[in-house]
């Protein structure tokens, strides 16, 4: 069993007087997440969901140790990401829509550039490609130039290539976000496959239906602060997760007196 632990991450940006000019404002600094909390298992997929601007990007970056928290900490099975990170990075994979692919490689050529960057052994790698290319389909494309795929194709090699080290967490910021719709559900089945393969699944988004097609638990996320996590059954009640948000999202304002 493998569990992911995010201990009171609290991260703060300086605004830059460029920025504090541009937006109008005149605080110095921006508590991006101030003080997130949560369990994730594997077996399930966990889902960080709220507007814009809430904090999911910096707490995935956070939790993936491509940022160091200014205080707290993500323990995978109790190995801290902010004391090992290198440790952590062998453990898992950090997949983001931002990251494009090499339009003049093809997938098979990156499949064995990534492979050699995760220092998977030459034999285990051509093994883990026939595996993997077969299971998502991407053995009939393998020897094609990237630029010539479609967007969901590409999306494949890359969700593919992030797993070549076999890692035991995986972690997805806006996983199917300015995807077409094929590209989406491909990316959905893929996060059940992971499920599936007994991994821990974290993902961060803004899409209601995401969540509702393949998360088991979900945390929202508002300000940089968990207003409510749950079972999505416990979160929906049986209606649509996004009324249920907005029930959230509308008595979380009126406390701040935004509403
Ligand atoms: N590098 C940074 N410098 C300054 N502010 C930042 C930086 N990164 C994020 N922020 C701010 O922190 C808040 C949370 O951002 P982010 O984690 O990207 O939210 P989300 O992914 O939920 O949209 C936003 O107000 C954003 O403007
Ligand atoms: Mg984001």
């Amino acid at each position: 069993m493998e569990i992911l632990k995010a201990e009171k991450l609290v991260k703060t940006f300086a605004i830059s007087e460029k920025q504090r000019k541009s937006l109008g404002i005149k605080e110095k600094k921006k508590i991006a997440v101030d003080g997130i909390s949560f369990t994730a298992k594997s077996g399930e997929v966990f889902g960080l969901i709220g507007p814009n601007g809430a904090g999911k990007t910096t707490t995935m970056r956070m939790l993936a140790t491509l940022i160091k928290p200014d205080s707290g900490d993500a323990l995978y099975n109790e190995v801290s990401a902010v004391k090992s990170p290198t440790e952590i990075r062998s453990k898992l994979a950090f997949l983001t829509t931002d990251l494009k692919p090499d339009m003049k490689s093809t997938p098979s050529i990156m499949f064995d550039f990534f492979a050699e960057l995760y220092h998977v052994p030459k034999d285990e790698a051509q093994k883990r490609k026939k595996t993997l290319f077969e299971e998502f389909g991407i053995d009939k494309f393998a020897d094609t130039m990237i630029s010539k795929l479609s967007q969901g194709q590409r999306q494949k090699v890359s969700l593919v290539n992030s797993v070549i080290h076999d890692p035991k967490f995986v972690i997805f910021d806006e996983p199917t976000n300015g995807l077409d719709i094929i590209a989406a559900r491909e990316v959905r089945e893929f996060i059940l496959n992971m499920k599936k393969a007994e991994k821990c699944v974290i993902i961060s988004t803004h899409l209601f239906d995401l969540v509702e097609k393949v998360c088991d638990r979900a945390a929202m996320i508002m300000d940089g602060k968990i207003v409510v996590e749950d079972t999505l059954e416990n979160l929906m009640q049986g209606r649509p997760l996004e009324d249920a948000f907005y029930d959230i999202y509308t008595e979380h304002m009126r406390n701040k007196g935004e509403m």
